[in-house]
């Protein structure tokens, strides 16, 4: 396995990572950079990826440079090499909303976690990121995401999950991928908010949606959201 990177936005980095006997076809695991003056990671990959995440990112900076830790949720894929980042990178914070550091990240994490309201903007000097709780959806009570305001851009976590090892950024359509997925693994806690969630997220006007797992896109973001909500909605309603 190798971790490929690629500038998706200015000075924001898409580190992607094939496992080929995740689903067919492969599966990617991706993380993001955000370069600042506060440097962002959004995901940390596995603990046993550690080794290879880590030194792609030490490719662009420092690991020591890195400020905050963040994730969607708190799973192994998303958050499982939390504790390997906050000791390569001493000034380094995890920062999550205030359910998931009570719920879980206050004990999970070796150093006590930033508590963020939603809706809270951290300054990265030079990139600004907007928390913005999202419960349950795509899965897990202290799910979010989060939006860097200056390039518009939506770190959408596993939402829009797809198979296959993509392009870094895609104009294909994201929507009918990650419906076959849902199929597949059935991963979306499916709930009456599910849609509604969703919807106020197609309401930030991004211009990029940032994959957790599948290709990125610059084209059609918010009406992918708005597509994707609709199928929940009718998902939802069959259950
Ligand atoms: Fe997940
Ligand atoms: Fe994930």
């Amino acid at each position: 396995m190798q971790t490929n990177t690629h500038e998706i936005a200015d000075r924001i980095f898409r580190l992607s990572t094939c496992v080929p006997d995740a689903a067919p076809g492969g599966f990617t695991f991706n993380q993001f950079l955000i370069d600042a003056d506060e440097p962002l990671l959004f995901h940390t990959g596995p603990r046993r990826m550690f080794p290879l995440v880590s030194a792609a990112i030490a490719r662009i900076l420092p690991l020591k440079r890195l400020r905050w830790i963040t994730f969607g949720h708190v799973e192994a894929d998303e958050c499982g090499a939390m504790n390997e980042f906050l000791a390569a990178a001493p000034n380094a914070e995890v920062a999550h909303g205030a359910n998931g550091c009570m719920v879980s990240l206050e004990d999970l994490c070796d150093r006590p976690p930033r508590r963020l309201a939603d809706g809270e903007v951290i300054d990265l000097g030079g990139k600004m990121i907007r928390h913005i709780d999202t419960p349950h959806v795509p899965h897990n009570w202290e799910a979010r995401v989060i939006f860097e305001e200056t390039t518009r851009s939506l770190f959408c976590g596993d939402l829009f999950t797809q198979t296959g090892d993509g392009p870094a950024l895609t104009d294909g359509d994201l929507v009918g991928p990650a419906l076959a997925a849902e199929r597949m693994f059935h991963a979306t806690a499916l709930s009456a908010a599910t849609g509604s969630t969703i919807r106020r997220l197609a309401t930030l006007k991004p211009e990029m949606l940032a994959l957790m797992h599948g290709s990125s896109t610059r084209t059609r973001c918010g009406e992918s959201l708005l597509e994707l909500a609709t199928a929940y909605d009718e998902l939802t309603a069959l259950h």
